[in-house]
């Protein structure tokens, strides 16, 4: 059977969301490699799993990969983000991934992320800053670096909190475009056709970011898709 997280990991540059998608896969990479040089192998939770599209990188990294999620078969423990079915600091590694801007009441979430980190783990979340309305099964919340930095400093007590963006100005700006080119050719029946645009759209919008740091560092005039926060207990 084809595997549906696989889409996830290597997006295709044709791809609308190819802006949250690429950076999301690459920094979760990037996570696996450092926590698997921890001496011992962490527990991981994945809130809002979904698919569990990035489980693959966590393979023999994490002694045990558990996925919370509601009305999900895939997932082995049923909840929200808001009210974990976990311990207190059970689990070394919490990652949730697009998940809290579906939760109704996302400070509460950041509570519950505290709460189920084991000291010394980290928490992995990721999110939006500009995106169309994705209902799954509702859509509430966008942020800019300073909000959901201060989402997080103000719920639970951290010894660190990082956000960064994962694509650019430029590439969002051009994932916005690609994303009414994909529109309009889904309306007129033509959906290969908006593919060379939006990989062009997207290849343009990477490597102009790639040219300015201006436009990959959070400051005024920047917007960006997706926002990787990292949170120590
Ligand atoms: C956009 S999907 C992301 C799935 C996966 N984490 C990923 O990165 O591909 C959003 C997920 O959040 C779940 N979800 C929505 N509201 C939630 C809530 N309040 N608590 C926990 N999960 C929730 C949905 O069921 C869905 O699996």
């Amino acid at each position: 059977m084809a595997d549906p997280g696989e889409a996830r990991r290597h997006p295709d540059v044709g791809s609308r969301t190819y802006a949250v998608r690429k950076p999301l896969a690459e920094w979760l990479r990037r996570e696996a490699e450092v926590a698997s040089r921890r001496p011992q192998r962490p527990r991981l939770l994945d809130v809002g799993c979904g698919i569990k599209p990035y489980a693959p990188f966590w393979k023999g990294v994490v002694s045990e990969y558990v996925g919370v999620d509601i009305a999900n078969p895939g997932a082995e423990l049923e909840g929200t983000v808001e009210q974990i079915p976990a311990a207190d600091a059970s689990f070394d590694l919490v990652v949730c991934t697009q998940t809290l801007e579906h939760a109704a009441d996302p400070a509460r979430a950041v509570r519950e992320l505290r709460r189920v980190v084991a000291p010394g783990g980290r928490v992995l979340a990721s999110t939006h800053g500009v995106q169309v309305y994705h209902p799954d099964p509702d859509d509430y919340w966008r942020w800019t670096h300073a909000g959901l930095e201060r989402l997080f400093r103000e719920n639970g007590s951290w010894s660190a909190v990082t956000v960064e963006p994962g694509a650019g100005t430029a590439a969002t700006i051009g994932m916005l475009v690609a994303t009414l080119i994909w529109f309009l050719a889904k309306r007129a029946r033509v959906r290969p056709l908006a593919w060379p645009f939006i990989a062009g759209i997207n290849l343009a919008g990477g490597g102009l970011d790639r040219l300015s740091t201006r436009l990959r560092t959070p400051g005024p005039g920047t917007i960006f898709a997706n926002y990787h926060v990292v949170a120590e207990p």
